[in-house]
């Protein structure tokens, strides 16, 4: 029977699933390798969350350049009078069903909120300046608590702020350290979603959304709590072990763990680790501590499976006193700058994104 419609075409190549080690384009934002290294725009992601602010950082991801004085106190400025949103945008978040989910809030609420900017990198900043906003107020609306005003400080101790209703500043810097290292992973899904919006030549704001929509999976930015919830009712490092053992011949994956790229660490992972080391001394948890290394280390050593960014982040932001609802929506907000450089990088030298598909269902069929 004649295979109508049936075709490969020539020269197609058929590539692994999932795109497995497959390099698509080319960028200059951000490299990663499999020995655990990460780059943003040519320095270490480790070393821009030690040594340089939120800001400093999403302007040389944004721009490629570390931020000069007068830059980066424009850049500054713009993030932070831009923060806000409209009240018409506040009666949206109050007539949304009081079980939304706070990422599907977020990513509604930036498909529609009112935005002044008109050039595209400016517009996708003006995106980024809104979401701390967007997400304290989501959050406090949805529970039916009033919003939190009168916003000061650096961009981390504002979202850090909002997020808890405290201005501490040592919990800020923990914070902005964890939010520097969610900002950039070169051709992550949320990402190389972007860059397929981008590529049809949409604007930034639909080009996020539809990111917004791919971090949601739990394999990608929406499991970073699920392991913590485990953690907290553990009594000891055996009972932790035993965790890793159950959920592994169960075949059941274990959230936090594993990385297309980090095959043997994750050096944002083994950064937050070191964070949430120290800052369960200073909260007095370090049991939590050692719970979670002993996880890690049974994953190793059952599996060989190193834990991900997310597996410490979120027990280091539930040491900070941030509500688990936030945990992704954070993550949006710092991957947010990496996105916006990866929207202007696909459009300035921009192809169609259309892989070609093998057809293997039914052929021939009569009406
Ligand atoms: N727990 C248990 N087993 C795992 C895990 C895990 N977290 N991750 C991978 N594996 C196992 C798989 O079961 C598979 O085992 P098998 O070969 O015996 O069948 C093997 O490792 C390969 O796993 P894949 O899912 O095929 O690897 P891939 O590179 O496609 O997956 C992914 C990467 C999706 C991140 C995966 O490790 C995973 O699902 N992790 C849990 C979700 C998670 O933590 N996501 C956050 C990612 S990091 C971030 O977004 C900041």
């Amino acid at each position: 029977m004649e295979e109508i419609g049936v075709r490969m075409e020539q020269g197609a190549i058929e590539v692994p699933k999932g795109l497995d080690k497959v390099i698509v384009d080319r960028t200059g934002i951000a490299s990663t390798d499999s020995d655990g290294n990460l780059v943003y725009r040519g320095y270490r992601a480790v070393d821009l969350a030690e040594k340089r602010s939120f800001e400093q950082t999403a302007y040389l991801v944004m721009y490629g350049h570390l931020p000069d004085s007068s830059e980066i106190e424009d850049f500054s400025r713009f993030l932070m009078i831009n923060y806000g949103i409209d009240d018409s945008t506040e009666r949206i978040m109050q007539l949304m069903p009081k079980d939304t989910k706070l990422i599907d809030l977020l990513r509604s609420v930036v498909s529609l909120v009112p935005l002044k900017e008109k050039k595209d990198d400016k517009i996708l900043i003006e995106i980024g300046a809104k979401m701390p906003r967007i997400s304290s107020d989501g959050y406090r609306i949805l529970k039916g608590m009033p919003i939190l005003k009168d916003v000061q400080g650096s961009y981390a101790e504002r979202f850090y702020y909002l997020l808890t209703g405290n201005y501490d500043s040592v919990g800020a810097r923990y914070f902005e350290k964890i939010l520097i290292l969610y900002m950039e992973h070169e051709f992550n899904a949320s990402t190389f979603t972007l860059r397929v919006a981008a590529s049809t030549l949409t604007d930034p704001r639909a080009a996020v959304t539809a990111a917004l929509a791919a971090l949601k999976g739990p394999l990608h930015g929406g499991a970073n709590a699920e392991i913590l919830n485990y953690m907290l009712k553990m009594k000891s490092t055996d009972e932790a072990v035993k965790f890793v053992e159950d959920k592994l011949a169960k075949k059941e994956k274990i959230m936090g763990f594993g990385h297309r790229i980090y095959k043997k660490l994750d050096p944002r992972a083994q950064f937050a680790k070191e964070q949430l080391k120290s800052l369960a001394k200073l909260k007095d948890a370090e049991q939590l501590y050692d719970y979670a290394a002993a996880i890690e280390k049974a994953m190793w050593d059952k599996k060989q499976i190193p834990a991900n960014l997310d597996f410490y982040a979120a027990t280091c932001f539930y040491l900070l006193g941030i509500e688990e609802s936030f945990y992704t929506p954070i993550f949006a907000a710092s991957r947010l700058f990496g996105w916006g450089a990866h929207y202007i990088e696909q459009v300035s030298d921009n192809k169609l994104i259309r892989p070609d598909s093998k057809y293997v269902g039914p052929v021939g069929l009569e009406l």
